[in-house]
């Protein structure tokens, strides 16, 4: 049995994380400031013996007594990364200085959740882990982007000068039951939208493209990776079935018997166009592969938003 501490416990990954790594018979110590997680995220864990919520926020230091480390706090959608983008930048820097040294203080290995936003609007297609990136430095998405890519970089720096033990993910885009009903992410935008009757909303024409993980394959994966002994990273974790948001929003109207009308607004700026993940290293490193496909996700993810509703 570990003790292990899953930063942004209270999220939507961080929540299917912990769950995951309480039934494996670890200690689990949730933290999170609540910014955009949910305390009935984690509410059926409370009972646990082997479960801790602590309220903390990673810009500040902290110091646990923990084997393993899930570096997962910091807003992921847009509309919460962009509410206070000074906040954002420093949760991914300040969050993974503070994080790195405590995995150093008490020699706990330690993984990032990193993005494929790493990898900006890319211009090469599909994205490998050998890519470095098409990101702009002073956009709106920037707080989330550059942060995240100076957290690598951090990771990296404490592995060389200081020995602490590291892993990094990239993850794709990923969905399932708890994502918040108004982040403005696509996939409970979609639904959420649907199940309420109100048009559903497509920036651009729809013809970008993504690809869609459902959460339990991509805890699977990240479990999986971090038990694999010598391997660092980075790798990328998602699902490389691509699909174009239209197609998206026509399964989930299939999907929900919704009858609301599809409508077009203008594209974001820096909105990537195509996004797809090439998972050939997390295949060999650790047998990824993702098993769920999307009408089968999206039925469950569908089931919670309409249960939440
Ligand atoms: N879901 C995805 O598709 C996806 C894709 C790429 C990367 N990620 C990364 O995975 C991680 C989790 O994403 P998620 O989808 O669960 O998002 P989420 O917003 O549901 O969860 C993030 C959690 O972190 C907490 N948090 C934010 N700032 C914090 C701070 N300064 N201190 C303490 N807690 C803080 C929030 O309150 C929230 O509970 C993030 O680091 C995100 O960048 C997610």
């Amino acid at each position: 049995m570990k003790r292990v501490l899953v930063t942004g416990g209270a999220g939507f990954l961080g929540s299917f994380l912990c769950e995951k790594l309480l039934a494996a018979g670890n200690e689990v110590i949730a933290l999170d400031n609540y910014f955009c997680g949910n305390k009935k995220n984690i509410g059926h864990l409370l009972n646990n013996p082997r479960f801790e919520a602590i309220r903390h926020d990673v810009t500040q230091p902290i110091h646990l007594e923990v084997d393993d480390i899930y570096n997962f706090a910091c807003p992921a959608s847009p509309i919460h990364y962009q509410h206070n983008p000074v906040h954002t930048t420093k949760t991914c820097v300040m969050g993974a200085i503070n994080m790195l040294e405590l995995a150093r203080n008490v020699n706990a290995k330690i993984i990032q959740a990193s993005t494929s936003e790493v990898y900006g609007d890319p211009l090469v297609h599909p994205q490998t882990e050998e890519y470095f990136g098409n990101v702009n430095t002073i956009g709106p998405r920037s707080c989330y982007d550059e942060g995240k890519r100076v957290a690598e970089t951090l990771f990296f720096d404490y592995h060389q000068q200081y020995g602490v033990e590291i892993k990094i993910i990239r993850i794709f885009n990923t969905y399932g039951p708890r994502m918040s009903i108004n982040d403005g992410r696509v996939v409970s935008n979609f639904i959420v939208q649907a199940l309420r009757g109100e048009d559903i909303t497509i920036y651009g024409k729809g013809d970008q493209t993504r690809s869609f993980c459902y959460v339990d394959d991509l805890i699977e994966g990240i479990v999986n990776f971090m038990e694999e002994p010598s391997a660092k990273g980075p790798i990328n974790l998602g699902n490389p079935c691509e699909f174009t948001i239209l197609e998206l929003a026509e399964k989930v109207l299939k999907l929900t018997e919704s009858k609301s009308k599809i409508i077009f607004s203008p594209l974001p700026q820096n909105d990537p166009m195509q996004r797809q993940p090439v998972i050939e290293k997390a295949q060999k490193l650790i047998g990824f592969s993702p098993k769920v496909e999307l009408e089968e996700g999206l039925k469950k993810t569908i089931e919670y938003f309409r249960s939440t509703l």
